[in-house]
């Protein structure tokens, strides 16, 4: 499927940032990792894209092929990030057939909506081991590679002749930190992917190796919101008063944010999270006391109906 480029590259990168290097994405055919892998290529770089359906990842890999004419990118279906053993020989395989791994976007994941009253131990455990433990085994079969691409494209902060390289992304949700019904099994597995990047970033920091979590909001048109969200336009609305921002995200604003830490204008960026949501995370205590989001901001009005203990004065200028 050809996507056009404005789907998924802002206009503000420069063609060819990317020349010669090599990304490794486990669930690179998926709605949000497919289209930073889009955006890597489109810059010049080659691509191994992972994922358990043989047909989907091979598909994808084409598909992404296309967005730039010269291009190699490597679809390894049947592998699943469970299983060290066979990530460990597709990122093998990725250095065998395209040279290399500079860098890495541990992007699998699984996701359902369940209280916990209906989620059984086993239902708990597969995503605790799709997102933390596949993270964390993405992670050990890409780190020899990604420490080689650090030692040959060095980090030093002023301007690099020959790229950037060994960098390494985890995808995450913002759950944990605010706690999330339906999602007990979710919040856990994220909050343990955070905290495998926070310690590459300490343990591998020293070997020129960065590790950032990108953590996407609500982000129209994917995988993830068909799972988490539904569909009626009622829902919707309700959902994206939630946003500050007033709106779901586009994918092309995850692939922005990772071209940004993959570039030389991400280089002391290390142990960090960018959340990507428009500021939903933080609307938590927004509804408290009553007023509706953002409704009592749009409108201008007085806050009125509670104990306040202002003397006089006009409340200022309105919006
Ligand atoms: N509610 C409650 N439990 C559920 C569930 C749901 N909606 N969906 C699956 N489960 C339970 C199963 O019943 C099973 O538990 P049990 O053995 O006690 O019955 C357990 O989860 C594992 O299910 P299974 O289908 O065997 O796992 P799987 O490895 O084949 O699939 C999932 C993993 C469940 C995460 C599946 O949804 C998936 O493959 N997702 C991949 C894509 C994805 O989620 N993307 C989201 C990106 S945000």
């Amino acid at each position: 499927m050809s996507v056009p480029r404005e789907k998924y590259l802002s206009p503000v990168w420069r063609d060819g940032i990317f020349k010669d290097k090599v990304l490794f994405c486990t669930g690179g055919a998926g709605t949000i990792c497919s289209m930073q892998v889009r955006a890597f290529v489109a810059l010049g770089g080659n691509a191994c894209i992972i994922g358990r359906n043989l047909d989907k990842t091979r598909q994808g890999a084409s598909d992404i092929a296309s967005v730039r004419s010269g291009s190699y990118v490597l679809g390894i279906g049947g592998v699943d990030v469970r299983d060290p053993k066979a990530l460990q020989a597709a990122a093998d395989k990725c250095k065998q057939e395209l040279g290399g791994i500079d860098f890495a976007i541990a992007g699998a994941a699984g996701n359902f909506l369940a209280p916990m009253a209906q989620l059984s131990p086993n239902a708990f455990k597969t995503v605790m081991d799709i997102d933390a433990l596949g993270s964390y085994n993405t992670a050990k079969a890409v780190m020899p590679y990604l420490i080689e691409s650090a030692k040959k494209h060095k980090n030093t902060g002023g301007i690099a002749p020959t790229g950037t390289g060994g960098r390494i992304i985890f995808l995450s949700a913002t759950f944990h930190y605010t706690g999330m019904p339906l999602q007990a099994h979710v919040s856990a597995a994220k909050a343990a992917v955070d905290q495998v990047s926070h310690a590459i970033s300490l343990e591998y920091g020293p070997f020129g190796i960065t590790s950032n979590i990108i953590t996407p909001g609500p982000i129209a048109g994917t995988e993830g919101m068909e799972r988490l969200a539904k569909s009626d336009e009622k829902s919707k609305v309700r959902s994206m008063k939630r946003v500050p921002l007033g709106r779901w995200g586009e994918t092309k604003e995850i692939a922005d944010a990772t071209v940004y830490l993959f570039s030389e204008a991400g280089s002391y960026v290390n142990g960090n999270t960018l959340v990507v949501d428009g500021g939903q995370w933080r609307v938590g205590g927004a509804d408290m006391g009553g007023w509706e989001y953002p409704d009592f901001l749009t409108s201008g009005g007085q806050v009125e109906g509670v104990k306040s203990g202002r003397k006089g004065g006009d409340g200022g200028s309105k919006l």
